[in-house]
């Protein structure tokens, strides 16, 4: 668990942040209705979750800073017996007051008088700028002294680059769940008929250990689905003498994982299955020992697409020259995405990765990333060998950046090929 000191830590950090005489401004999420009358289960904003660990919707937190000063209020919804029937109970105002280190707490009905009297004789108004147009409005309203609005986001997001020790236990714990769903996935994958049952499995291991959701929508990809970076359909049946691309990871407290393996439907990988595995692997391998403090992200980027250049042309899927390859981007048509992304209370976390005057950051110490390498062949693809069409093949591991180098987060998910058949 976060403590309520370091969501404090957290504020008055960001309030340091803030320019003398402003006001900020930070709307929980609002309930997404799914069709109709049924909504989606509710998930707290992350930008909000991170400041103030506050899990209801109908909430807002503000920050009003003077010349120096920093005070900061939680606004909530009010206790009301009729809607707690249907939605559930609020923990209303005197109990947050209790339980959060905010300077006061209100009820939302009394947000807008209370706004008007922040705003005055300030000159700056942060908030999110993706926010919906009617609040932006609402915060407008008053705001007869603002000389200039800032982004409240970018503030935000960029303190939720280096994660703290409480943050990268609960991502331990997220991996921990996934590890075991993983496993059961290799154990069980020989049994099963379709992907969606293979999902099914993986995602009642993360619900039977207290994860409640997904990081992300399940994708379970036997042999060419693969293929299809965003493939959530998972309606294929299970093909005894394919691979099946499984990248799933769970929620948990707020924190996420993003894991992918692939592994044999059955027992064994076939010969090129293996042959592309291996190569992949050590692609991955080699990026992970380059990881530490001071390095680019772009850096394992371009080292990760010269690899996997190389490994394509001594399998034979590309011919010809490296450098010409390479400068051709030759690759880009089997490895086409990212080596990876921030990762932390959303699975693509939603931190910088270039600062505001568009230079790129470098490692650092706390940072948590995926590093996800991969080869996708499409079976209508004539250009490559037979042998090699209608296998995709990704593997993604969570990343921590240490001090001098950095600590494999998922290291326990079983990744050699004689471990994944142990567990078969
Ligand atoms: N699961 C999404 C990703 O790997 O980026
Ligand atoms: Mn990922
Ligand atoms: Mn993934």
């Amino acid at each position: 668990m976060i403590s309520e000191k370091e969501y404090k830590k957290r504020r008055t950090r960001l309030g340091r942040r803030l320019k003398p005489y402003s006001v900020a401004v930070l709307f929980s999420a609002t309930q997404k209705i799914r069709s109709n009358d049924t909504e989606y289960p509710y998930r707290q904003d992350s930008n909000f979750y991170y400041m103030s660990g506050f899990r209801e919707d109908n909430a807002t937190l503000v920050l009003v800073k003077g010349a120096k000063e920093v005070h900061s209020y939680l606004f909530v919804a009010k206790k009301d017996k009729t809607q707690e029937l249907w939605t559930g109970k609020r923990l209303g105002k005197e109990k947050a007051k209790e339980s959060f280190y905010v300077d006061d707490v209100f009820e939302q009905e009394e947000f807008s008088t209370k706004l008007q009297e922040f705003i005055q004789k300030k000159q700056r108004v942060y908030y999110d700028f993706k926010l919906d147009y009617s609040k932006v409005k609402l915060l407008k309203r008053y705001a007869k002294t603002i000389q200039s609005y800032e982004n409240l986001a970018t503030l935000i997001e960029k303190m939720r680059l280096i994660k703290s020790k409480a943050e990268i236990k609960l991502i331990k714990k997220a991996i921990n769940i996934t590890k075991k769903a993983h496993h059961k996935a290799i154990k069980v994958s020989a049994k099963l008929r379709y992907e969606y049952e293979l999902q099914a499995t993986i995602e009642y291991i993360f619900k039977k250990n207290g994860a409640y959701s997904d990081a992300y929508t399940s994708i379970v990809a036997c042999g060419n689905a693969a293929n299809t970076l965003h493939y959530i359909e998972n309606n294929n049946k299970l093909i005894q003498g394919e691979s099946i691309l499984i990248d799933a990871g769970c929620e948990y407290e707020y924190y996420a994982s993003d894991i992918t393996r692939t592994i044999p439907v059955g027992s064994k990988f076939s010969q090129a299955q293996a042959q592309l595995y291996e190569m992949v692997l050590k692609v991955q391998k080699e990026i992970m020992k380059m990881i530490q403090p001071g390095i680019f992200r772009s850096a394992l980027q371009e080292k990760s697409e010269e690899l996997l250049c190389q490994g394509m042309i001594e399998l034979g899927i590309l011919q010809g020259d490296f450098k010409k390859l390479f400068k051709e981007k030759a690759h880009k048509r089997y490895y086409p995405h990212g080596i990876g992304h921030w990762m932390g209370i959303d699975v693509h976390d939603q931190c910088p990765y270039k600062t505001i005057y568009g230079e790129e950051f470098a490692l650092k110490q706390g940072m948590v990333m995926t590093i996800e390498p991969g080869i996708y062949l499409d079976k209508e693809d004539k250009s490559i060998p037979a042998k090699y069409r209608g296998i995709g093949i990704r593997i993604e591991d969570d990343i921590l950046v240490t001090k001098n180098g950095c600590e494999n987060l998922s290291y326990e998910i079983a990744k050699e090929i004689n471990e994944i058949y142990s567990l078969t």
